[in-house]
């Protein structure tokens, strides 16, 4: 990959930009303005979800930039309160509408299980994945996807289901490099992605990114993102301001020597944000 707009093909065909933004929606902030000043930034992929409360800002300033809807790459994903297989159906159409779309790039289940202790959550995914088989397969949508799902969750979907996921999006930075998951992922043709993947701020600070970003001349940002990059990984960041937004597409003119990737790879656990598809599951709704 050369460039941010530079795509991988999925294991269904479709071509997907190496880097999306994010729009998970911090509280009181003015998510409109910011994704207008992504489109402007020159990001066409943009990352969101109907608990991000995103959609109608991301679906209103794509209207309003006159740039024409094929030129972006748009994924959205259903809730755990959005799961089984009409009420998946219904929150598609949902999504769509909020978006004011007609299609979606993809479209992902959020999270694998409803709560900690749901015996049943291996039939409600499959249900679930059911529903997005079918949207797909009617041209409805491009692609459909999983999200927080480790090895475990995604056995259940490959032994019991027909189309394969094409993407599986991961918290996945320094100090959280989730290998088990990533090399599953990729022994079945699952393209990993990475949610947060600067840790949020926790890893801007820390002495070891800061020694690396001084050693390459770049960011501590710059290093977090390049390490996701260089692993083949498409990584999802997000930032409220233009400067940020263009200093993290400036990632693919210094390469990371083998030695520092091992090393960012194996550094002491950092940044985890505390949330765990099976045993800490966030407790908020999409409504
Ligand atoms: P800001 O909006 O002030 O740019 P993550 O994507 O890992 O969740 O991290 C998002 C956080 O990282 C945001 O709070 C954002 O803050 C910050 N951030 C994003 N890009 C940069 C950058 N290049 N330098 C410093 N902070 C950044």
């Amino acid at each position: 990959m050369k460039h941010f707009t530079d795509c991988y093909t999925l294991n269904n065909g479709v071509r997907i930009p190496c880097m999306g933004f994010g729009t998970y929606n911090a509280e009181n902030t003015d998510n409109a303005a910011i994704v207008r000043t992504a489109i402007e930034a020159g990001y066409r992929y943009f990352d969101t979800a109907s608990l991000y409360h995103t959609e109608e800002v991301l679906g209103q300033a794509i209207k309003d930039s006159g740039i024409p809807r094929e030129e972006f790459f748009i994924v959205s994903k259903l809730w755990i309160d959005e799961m089984g297989y009409e009420n998946a159906k219904e929150a598609y159409e949902k999504s769509l509408r909020r978006l004011q779309m007609d299609y979606l790039d993809l479209y992902l289940i959020h999270w694998p299980r409803k709560n900690e202790d749901d015996p049943t959550w291996k039939q409600l995914d499959i249900e679930t994945w059911k529903a997005l088989e079918e949207l797909y397969e009617e041209g409805k949508v491009r692609g459909i996807g999983l999200s927080n799902f480790l090895p475990h969750h995604i056995e259940n979907i490959l032994s019991n289901c027909r189309v394969t996921p094409v993407v599986d999006q991961l918290e996945i930075h320094p100090g959280y490099s989730q290998e088990t998951a990533v090399n599953y992922c990729r022994a079945h043709g699952i393209q990993p992605q990475a949610w947060s993947p600067i840790g949020r701020k926790a890893l801007l600070t820390h002495p070891f990114i800061k020694g690396l970003a001084e050693k390459y001349q770049v960011s501590p940002a710059q290093i977090c993102l390049r390490y996701i990059v260089q692993k083949e990984i498409i990584p999802l960041p997000k930032s409220s301001s233009m400067e940020r937004m263009k200093q993290n597409q400036e990632i693919f003119d210094f390469e990371i020597t083998q030695e520092d990737m091992y090393m960012l790879d194996t550094m002491p656990p950092t940044a985890w944000l505390g949330e765990h598809p099976d045993f800490n599951i966030p407790k908020k709704s999409s409504k």
